[in-house]
């Protein structure tokens, strides 16, 4: 049978889509990342692919945020918990996930630009998309130490608005 995406608040979309994020961020999983201690922000609103039998099986959170950008003020949607089934990689949902997002944070919030962070490995999925790496400095918050420089994993942009590719970028609030 065929699936269908849906859009959710970030709460609703959270409790739908635990089993998948349960699963693929397995307690042990969960351990072994550089980041395991990182606070993250909740998201905004999720996309969420289910399959025939309304299981979900594809997951992304969407983050809206006023930051700035070199001390200026930037509107942008971040991307974040990117996540397949095992049980169903390879058939590009999560590049149909993807292109839903642009199209989300293009057509419905108009943002400046939208930002992600990924491990190494899956910077040529993202490429591929159209997105972009961003070479300046991100600052982010964290509730124990404040504000910190959040160089732990890579920043990557989607070009809307603007196009930016170095700057020091503040999220102004927890990381996604
Ligand atoms: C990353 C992940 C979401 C990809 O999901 P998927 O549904 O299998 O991806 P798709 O089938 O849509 O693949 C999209 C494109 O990326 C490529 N791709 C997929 N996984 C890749 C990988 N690990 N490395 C490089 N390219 C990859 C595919 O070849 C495809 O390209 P094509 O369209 O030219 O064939 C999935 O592997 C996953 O859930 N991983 C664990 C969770 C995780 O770490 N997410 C964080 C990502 S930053």
């Amino acid at each position: 049978m065929g699936h269908r995406i849906e859009i959710m608040s970030g709460e609703h979309g959270r409790q739908r889509a635990r089993h998948l994020l349960d699963t693929v961020w397995s307690a042990e999983v969960l351990a072994a990342l550089p980041w395991k201690e990182v606070v993250w922000a909740n998201a905004h609103s999720r996309i969420l692919v289910f399959d025939g039998r309304d299981d979900v099986i594809a997951h992304a959170a969407l983050h809206l945020r006023d930051a700035t950008l070199d001390a200026g003020p930037v509107r942008i949607c971040g991307v974040g918990d990117v996540a397949t089934h095992p049980d169903c990689r390879g058939q590009g949902l999560a590049g149909e996930l993807m292109r839903r997002a642009v199209t989300e944070m293009r057509d419905t919030h108009g943002v400046d630009f939208g930002l992600l962070f990924c491990e190494p490995r899956y910077a040529p999925l993202y490429k591929k998309l159209g997105w972009r790496a961003f070479d300046g400095e991100v600052h982010a918050e964290q509730p124990r130490q404040g504000r910190i420089r959040f160089g732990v994993i890579d920043p990557f942009v989607f070009d809307l608005m603007m196009a930016p590719r170095v700057g020091m970028l503040d999220l102004c609030g927890l990381p996604w």
